[in-house]
């Protein structure tokens, strides 16, 4: 559900125009192409293990009324235009990264060879869209209100991939069970890493928030510092 959801993602990050230079509208053509791919495999996958798919359920209104006040109305407010780019590709390098280390990890976590080898394919292709963001970003956050303006944007709005598809509680009923894991959570926590390396801003820590604030235990024994 997640991956499909990438593609309302990508109808909105249109809406804000956020992906207007052309390289990245020519990556998106693969990337929404790979990410349609990716929750083809994913719901086959599911299904053959006996998981009956419900239809995607549609977002309360509430969540779309967020997403249309946040990004699109800071879009008109014009100042921000010029670094919509960059905080598009720098929100795409962390969401990338999230999905790797989390495939990368259920590969691991569920001892299936055929859904390992499933998983780690996905997985390699997330990494290159990673790659792709990333080396992006370093282009576009050149200057000094680039990055200030991609760092506060994405410490404001950033939440990881799922939680406004699947809402708050249901994200967690879902999640919670990978953040047992400490190699994952370290892991994970290499978020606020790779924001701080693009942005020069290394004392925002959106990842390392989010999961005090929704999984405070998670963090409490410090092995993951
Ligand atoms: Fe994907
Ligand atoms: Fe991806």
């Amino acid at each position: 559900m997640i991956e499909t959801d990438s593609v309302v993602m990508r109808r909105k990050l249109a809406a804000t125009r956020a992906d207007r230079s052309n390289p990245i509208k020519q990556f998106n053509v693969l990337w929404l192409a790979e990410e349609a791919e990716h929750g083809r495999a994913l719901s086959a996958a599911a299904e053959r293990l006996g998981v009956r798919l419900r239809s995607p359920e549609k977002r309360p209104m509430l969540r779309d009324l967020r997403s249309v006040t946040t990004w699109p109305a800071l879009y008109v407010s014009g100042a921000l235009i010029p670094y919509l780019d960059a905080a598009y590709c720098v929100l795409g390098s962390l969401q990338e990264y999230i999905a790797l280390t989390t495939y990368r990890r259920i590969a691991v976590r569920v001892g299936d060879e055929a859904l390992y080898g499933l998983l780690h394919d996905i997985a390699r292709q997330e990494g290159r869209h990673m790659r792709f963001y990333a080396e992006s970003a370093k282009v576009l956050l050149s200057e000094p209100s680039a990055r200030w303006v991609t760092v506060t944007l994405i410490n404001h709005l950033w939440r990881p991939p799922g939680v406004d598809l699947l809402g708050l509680e249901k994200w967690l009923n879902v999640f919670r069970p990978l953040f047992d894991d400490h190699e994952y959570v370290s892991n994970l926590l290499r978020v606020d890493q790779i924001l701080g390396k693009l942005t020069h801003y290394a004392e925002v820590r959106p990842m390392r928030r989010f999961i005090e604030a929704a999984m405070p235990e998670k963090l409490q024994s410090g092995r993951e510092l």
